[in-house]
């Protein structure tokens, strides 16, 4: 099939970031094989010249070989900081929002009893059925809600598609918020919290703001169109960056309270990965926040 209009190009972006990294950086800690799987042909062949670690001669392929290699940094930090606060906080549903080519479903053996409700743009949903049609989920049930979180009832769409307002929730938030608006963010966040029972957490990956890594965006812009490549970001523009502060207060006017909040660049230290990127790495973070005492499934 080919891909339908307005799929979201950032998930694939990041995707591609996945599968270069897979076991060839922090290996034993960061892994995901099914990053490459959920890749179309061109796609692929882009990862494959990126995990050779030899820069191809040709300004365009450089530029792309380069964009991949920093994307594939930022995302190892990134991933093993959420799956390690699924995993710590095990729900009986997990709903990921804004789901784009996340692999969680296919990779993660220990949602073989976890109901995950991938949420997502109605066109990027499609995209991603179609590029996983022949993958089999490893999840418990994984359900699938087609959702524009800038305009759609999430509880409404979730409920429809089974999920329980009454039992715990984990909820994954990962590369999205910087695309939706400062009202659309806080409208989402209450969204969330509505049908977020007692013991659920929320993990939300987000941007704070930063001139360089603004500066930097654009610079990637440019080489994109020097270089006549696509530029994933030209359909998606950045719309809201979030100091920690702000996020906090947000989530707590929500009933959330924040229990870690960190950047990447200290999270891949942490781990330890490379961060030869240190201004992606540190403008990005992760932040757990959880709501009311949590009980282990008996
Ligand atoms: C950079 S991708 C991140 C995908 C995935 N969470 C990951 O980290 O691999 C951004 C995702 O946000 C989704 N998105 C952006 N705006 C959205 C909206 N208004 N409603 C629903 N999803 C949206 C896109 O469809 C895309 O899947």
């Amino acid at each position: 099939m080919a891909e339908p209009a307005g799929a979201s190009r950032t998930a694939v972006l990041v995707c591609q970031g996945r599968a270069v990294a897979h076991g060839r950086i922090a290996p034993g800690r960061f892994a995901d094989p099914v990053a490459m799987s959920l890749l179309r042909g061109d796609e692929r062949a882009a990862v494959e010249r990126a995990r050779t670690g030899t820069p191809p001669p040709g300004v365009s392929a450089r530029i792309e070989y380069e964009s991949l290699t920093a994307v594939a940094e930022t995302m190892v930090p990134r991933t093993v900081a959420i799956d390690d606060a699924v995993r710590a906080r095990p729900n009986p549903q997990l709903v990921i929002l804004g789901a784009g080519l996340d692999g969680r479903a296919w990779r993660m053996a220990e949602l073989s009893d976890v109901d995950v409700y991938e949420v997502d743009h109605p066109a990027s949903q499609a995209d991603k059925r179609d590029r996983a049609a022949d993958l089999e989920p490893v999840a418990g049930a994984l359900r699938w809600v087609p959702v524009d979180l800038a305009r759609d009832p999430l509880g409404s769409a979730l409920g429809a598609a089974g999920h329980d307002e009454a039992a715990a929730t984990t909820w994954i938030w990962e590369g999205v918020v910087p695309y939706l608006s400062r009202p659309e963010v806080a409208a989402t966040v209450r969204a969330v919290a509505e049908c977020s029972a007692p013991g659920s957490r929320l993990v939300v990956n987000y941007q704070s703001p930063s001139l360089k890594a603004t500066l930097g965006l654009g610079v990637a812009r440019v080489m994109a169109t020097l270089s006549r490549r696509p530029d994933p970001m030209a359909r998606e523009p950045r719309r809201s960056a979030w100091t920690p502060q702000r996020l906090r207060d947000l989530l707590a006017a929500e009933g959330w309270q924040v229990t870690s909040d960190d950047d990447l660049l200290t999270l891949a230290q942490q781990r330890p990965s490379p961060a030869r990127h240190p201004t992606s790495t540190r403008n990005g973070r992760v932040t757990v926040a959880d709501r009311g005492a949590w009980r282990r499934r008996p």
